[in-house]
């Protein structure tokens, strides 16, 4: 019961039924379309007449189409999707797009593609909204999955930008996040499937997901082979001996990064308990008064000791805010927001949640006290892209901190929990933290099942992963006097595949005795054993000891070290500080 539910993503599996749920999809979309459909719709009509017009969204592989001598590179950059057959036709039929000529344009019509159809989702999505009035949970789900839409489209208008700009890294990380939000609302959708008009729109993002895998899958061969295509293929992953191209040899040299939230920062504004002698009495307050996209320029918000008891958010628009706290356990921001309320998702359990990019926190805990047994209870979860998190601590029990989407880097951290506590689908960096389970149960003695880890990434083209580097994984005293109490009812794991490609390495870590011989567990049956990535390399403590691992564990080869860097996992050479 405290373990979530393995979801597997079905991955636009062409069939002819599926092609009748779009094309009802598409004409219940006609009926009640909105602005932006209307425009697609009308694009369609006029290249292909009113019978062809689903010709212009997700298609299925029926006979090509198209002609061979105009798509060249349709079908070389195709062979970097996981579906070659449905992506040449989606590109070859999608009349509209931007010209292509060379094989960087045929990544963009794919992007394209993929963001016209997102376009359709979000009025379906849109027309679900209308229609439940009164209905609480699936108006809710309606709502985040709004809101995770706009990121999707917003992700894939920077990653087209970053590709004509020339920085693929860029447009890896963004698309992947594009990928993140629409499977997001897929899940949303999923608790709430009671109608058809949830399951045409369950099953047209399903497609759509796979539209946006055929550009991400592009990119990653782009990165790797530039334009040699004759050496594209379907996305591979460490598990299938693939590693990607890096900066720097081998070897571990990319270890001595040095970077973080820079001392000295002049407060931009005060919080305090109270307010008295400060610019306000909540950290929302200061939040809101950050200026609106200041890409350049930092905010910084100063939050005196005290503890402040509020649900913050860090919206989209609000870039670079920066949290300076008091210390840890001085300056805490506590909630016990919880699924177990109604209309609370996972997503917006969370005390903290952070949106816009930059991001920056130092000297300070967030806390979510919902409990152990009310299951997930996030205390912070971020979508910040380059944010940087130094000497901060999280406290909570399942799913304390939600990595949830982008490059973030975390130095110095404590972080607490049990089930799952570290888990989402973004790429991120733990360096030097402390990670400490937390006893759970009502019953403690009774023994349990923790996992440190849950990462979510669900395509092998995605540019996600958790990296720990030189942490500590261990019990708080209190647990670990339960765990010396009986060691064989207290398993602890270091992670376990909440999706399909699940990525999860530690790197010269200290691996306390809570951590079973076994290493890492399964989700549920052999879901995910054969696609996930679960490395170790030069980790010591007692729970190290790799002689009794699971055979689907791996231990990273010496020579491609460098591949888990801070350069080269998530460029953050480019953005982390490095000066006082
Ligand atoms: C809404 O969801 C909660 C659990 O999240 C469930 O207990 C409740 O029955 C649902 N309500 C409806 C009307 O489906
Ligand atoms: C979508 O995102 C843009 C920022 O790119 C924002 O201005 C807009 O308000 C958002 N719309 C919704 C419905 O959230
Ligand atoms: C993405 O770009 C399009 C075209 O410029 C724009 O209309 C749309 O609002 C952008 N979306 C977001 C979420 O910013
Ligand atoms: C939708 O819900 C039903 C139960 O109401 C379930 O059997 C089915 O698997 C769900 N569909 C999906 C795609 O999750
Ligand atoms: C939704 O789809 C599921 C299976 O995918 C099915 O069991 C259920 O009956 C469908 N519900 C409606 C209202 O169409
Ligand atoms: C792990 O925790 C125990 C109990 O609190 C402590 O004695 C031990 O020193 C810790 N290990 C590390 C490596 O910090
Ligand atoms: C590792 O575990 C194996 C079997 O459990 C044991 O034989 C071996 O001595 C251990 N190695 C170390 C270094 O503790």
């Amino acid at each position: 019961m405290y373990f979530k539910k393995a979801i597997k993503p079905q991955h636009h599996q062409p069939n002819s039924k599926r092609f009748i749920v779009l094309l009802m999809a598409t004409f219940l979309s006609m009926c009640i379309g909105s602005l932006v459909l209307f425009f697609s719709l009308s694009t369609a009509l006029r290249h292909h007449g009113h019978h062809n017009n689903h010709d212009h969204f997700v298609g299925a592989p029926t006979q090509p189409i198209y002609n061979p001598s105009t798509n060249g590179f349709i079908s070389e950059a195709c062979k970097a999707s996981r579906d070659p057959p449905t992506c040449e036709y989606s590109l070859s039929s999608s009349s509209g797009g931007p010209p292509y000529q060379t094989l960087l344009d045929t990544i963009q019509l794919a992007i394209w593609v993929s963001q016209k159809n997102l376009r359709i989702a979000q009025s379906m999505v849109s027309d679900i909204l209308a229609a439940s009035a009164g209905n609480l949970n699936r108006s809710n789900a309606a709502k985040t999955c709004l809101e995770v839409l706009n990121y999707s489209d917003y992700r894939s208008n920077l990653t087209a930008a970053a590709l004509r700009g020339g920085g693929i890294k860029d447009s890896r990380a963004w698309m992947s996040a594009a990928l993140v939000y629409q499977y997001d609302c897929w899940s949303a959708l999923k608790y709430v499937n009671g109608t058809s008009k949830v399951n045409e729109t369950m099953a047209f993002l399903n497609d759509l997901l796979g539209l946006s895998s055929n550009a991400l899958g592009m990119m990653l061969n782009f990165d790797n082979f530039g334009e040699k295509t004759e050496l594209w293929t379907a996305p591979k992953t460490e598990r299938d001996g693939f590693w990607e191209r890096v900066d720097g040899s081998g070897g571990g040299s990319g270890f001595g990064f040095k970077g973080g939230v820079p001392a000295m920062l002049k407060p931009d504004v005060t919080v305090c308990k109270g307010g008295g002698g400060c610019d306000y009495a909540t950290v929302q307050e200061a939040v809101n008064a950050a200026p609106d996209n200041a890409p350049e320029r930092r905010f910084v918000i100063l939050i005196k000791a005290g503890v402040y008891e509020e649900t913050v958010r860090v919206p989209l628009e609000k870039k670079n805010v920066v949290f300076l706290g008091d210390g840890i356990g001085k300056t805490v921001i506590t909630g016990s927001g919880n699924v177990g309320q109604p209309g609370v998702s996972t997503y917006n359990s969370a005390t903290v949640g952070v949106v816009g990019d930059g991001f920056m926190a130092s000297g300070l805990t967030i806390q979510n006290t919902a409990g152990p047994d009310v299951h997930q209870a996030v205390a912070f979860r971020s979508d910040s892209d380059l944010s940087v998190v130094e000497n901060c601590e999280f406290l909570g029990n399942q799913d304390t901190l939600y990595a949830h989407a982008l490059r973030q880097y975390y130095k110095l951290c404590r972080i607490q929990g049990n089930v799952d506590f570290v888990f989402g689908n973004s790429a991120s960096f733990f360096d030097s933290c402390l990670i400490l389970v937390a006893p759970r149960q009502i019953n403690p003695t009774k023994g349990e099942k923790n996992a440190v880890t849950a990462h979510g990434r669900i395509d092998p083209a995605q540019f996600t992963g958790f990296v720990f580097l030189g942490c500590v994984i261990n019990g708080t005293e209190e647990y670990m006097k339960l765990y010396y109490s009986k060691p064989s009812v207290h398993k602890n794991y270091l992670g376990r595949p909440w999706k399909e490609y699940s990525r999860t390495v530690f790197i010269q870590s200290t691996l306390e005795a809570l951590i079973t011989p076994d290493g890492w567990l399964p989700w549920s049956g052999d879901f995910a054993l054969k696609t996930l990535y679960y490395g170790e390399f030069d980790n010591v403590g007692s729970g190290a000891n790799i002689s009794g691992r699971v055979s689907w564990s791996s231990q990273i080869p010496a020579e491609y070290m460098n591949r888990y860097s801070v350069q080269n996992f998530i460029q953050g050479d480019q953005w982390i500080p490095t000066s006082g």
